[in-house]
């Protein structure tokens, strides 16, 4: 079937009727031309018997291909050799790919009014556009990770488990239910304990309720001395974490120098807050941030600064004990000469920045993705459009058939 891999420029309608013409002249088989000329005979038949145009997915198309697609076109006595083979030119390719790349690139603009008139100038329609397969929709996931990250009013546990209440209804859910969202993959597939110990962590960084008296805070900003770099403000904040862990605080990060730009406005500003989701709830923040008002906070012990723990506390990392010796069950990753060393000093605190890392970093922000969308379609963007306009079904963007804006590929 490689014949319509290739794209031809020719007037779709020239070609379907020239066949048209030669077949039985009965409609199904006329749609069948049509659709097989975007390859989609099956897929078509289908709608065109429902009536139902709605989404068919790329994967359907590609069953539809290999199994039905022969069936049908024997039935309407026709062979897909008799496509005419028609050449594209190379550079015509290469104008749709960079049509389509600049396409994209209208997408990640914002706002939206500009968006549609940056697609308008280049004469594309927003709908008539295939989906980008190398981009996110990063409004939609942070909406869904701002409700995974949120606690149930008066619930006790973490918004992604199952509440009590439902237990005995949904009991598959609880176990899919009960492991943090942001890891991916078994428990073998991580280092050891991370599903429990993320869980916690977060159970512990978002007390159900902040203004509890018996809620302790440690409120720390970011290293910010000039010769440190993000990895060590890093390393520091994941040796905060542990003492906060330790102490039974909940850790409040504040300025972050490295967030202080017109990049990360209103409330991220300067706040870790603006790449990722922040640490802990508002209610904590804001609650850490009254209490390093009132003396009595410090003196009493309800909050604690970085001014309380030495650097070298902090950099020690002194990690949590409290889920045991995980770190003896991790497979040996630390390469010396050449040979994997099964087991040594600094194991546990490897395990530690780890896990306080994957906590920390749990959700970007629709900024971050944002960021990340824009350095990937940089990266990767051109070679998307070209795999997406090889793949696509039908002629991008000169005809506006209702089939080819349908089957824009899907991921
Ligand atoms: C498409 O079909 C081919 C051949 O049957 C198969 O190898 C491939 O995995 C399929 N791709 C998808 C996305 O289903
Ligand atoms: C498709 O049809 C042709 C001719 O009718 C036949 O020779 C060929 O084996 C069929 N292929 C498949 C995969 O069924
Ligand atoms: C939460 O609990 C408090 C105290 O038990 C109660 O007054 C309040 O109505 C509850 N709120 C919700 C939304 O259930
Ligand atoms: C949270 O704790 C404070 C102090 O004990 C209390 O006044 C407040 O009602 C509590 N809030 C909820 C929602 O239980
Ligand atoms: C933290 O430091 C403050 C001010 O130096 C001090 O009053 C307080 O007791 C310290 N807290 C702890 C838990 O050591
Ligand atoms: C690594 O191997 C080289 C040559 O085999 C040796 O000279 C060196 O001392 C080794 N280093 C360590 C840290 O074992």
């Amino acid at each position: 079937m490689e014949p319509l891999n290739q794209r031809s420029t020719t007037p779709l309608e020239r070609v379907v009727s020239q066949r048209a013409l030669q077949m039985s002249n009965s409609f199904t088989c006329q749609i069948c031309v049509v659709a097989l000329f975007c390859g989609l005979c099956i897929v078509s038949l289908i709608l065109a018997i429902l009536g139902n145009f709605q989404f068919a997915h790329f994967s359907m198309l590609n069953l539809s291909f290999n199994s039905d697609l022969n069936t049908t076109i024997t039935h309407c006595s026709f062979k897909p050799k008799q496509i005419e083979r028609l050449t594209d030119l190379k550079s015509d390719q290469d104008e749709r790919v960079s049509l389509l790349y600049s396409a994209w690139s209208c997408v990640l603009t914002e706002p939206t009014t500009e968006r549609s008139k940056c697609l308008w100038k280049l004469g594309i329609s927003e709908s008539n556009l295939p989906n980008a397969p190398h981009l996110e929709n990063c409004k939609a996931k942070s909406l869904l990770h701002n409700r995974l990250d949120t606690r149930i009013v008066n619930d006790s546990f973490p918004p992604w488990t199952s509440r009590k209440g439902l237990l005995n209804m949904h009991p598959l859910a609880v176990s899919e239910g009960t492991h943090p969202p942001w890891i991916a993959g078994s428990d073998e597939e991580n280092y050891p304990l991370t599903r429990k110990v993320q869980r916690d962590i977060w159970v512990h960084q978002h007390p159900s309720n902040c203004s509890d008296p018996n809620v302790k805070f440690l409120l720390a900003d970011w290293e910010r001395l000039p010769g440190f770099g993000i990895g060590a403000q890093i390393a520091g904040m994941c040796g905060l974490l542990a003492i906060a862990i330790n102490e039974g605080r909940v850790l409040v990060t504040n300025f972050y120098n490295r967030a202080d730009h017109d990049g990360c406005s209103g409330p991220s500003r300067s706040s870790w807050n603006c790449y990722f989701f922040a640490e802990t709830s508002v209610e904590c923040r804001q609650r850490a941030l009254e209490l390093v008002k009132i003396e009595d906070a410090l003196s009493k012990g309800i909050l604690t600064t970085k001014e309380n723990y030495t650097s070298k506390h902090i950099w020690a990392g002194p990690t949590p004990r409290i889920w045991g010796d995980p770190w003896n069950y991790l497979q040996p990753t630390t390469d010396i000469n050449g040979s994997l060393v099964a087991s040594h000093r600094k194991m546990d605190r490897r395990w530690w920045r780890a896990q306080a890392v994957r906590y920390l970093m749990r959700f970007p922000t629709e900024y971050t993705c944002n960021l990340l969308n824009e350095e990937r379609h940089a990266a990767f963007g051109k070679m998307a459009a070209k795999m997406v306009l090889k793949s696509l079904i039908g002629e991008w963007p000169k005809v506006n058939s209702p089939l080819i804006f349908l089957f824009g590929i899907e991921d």
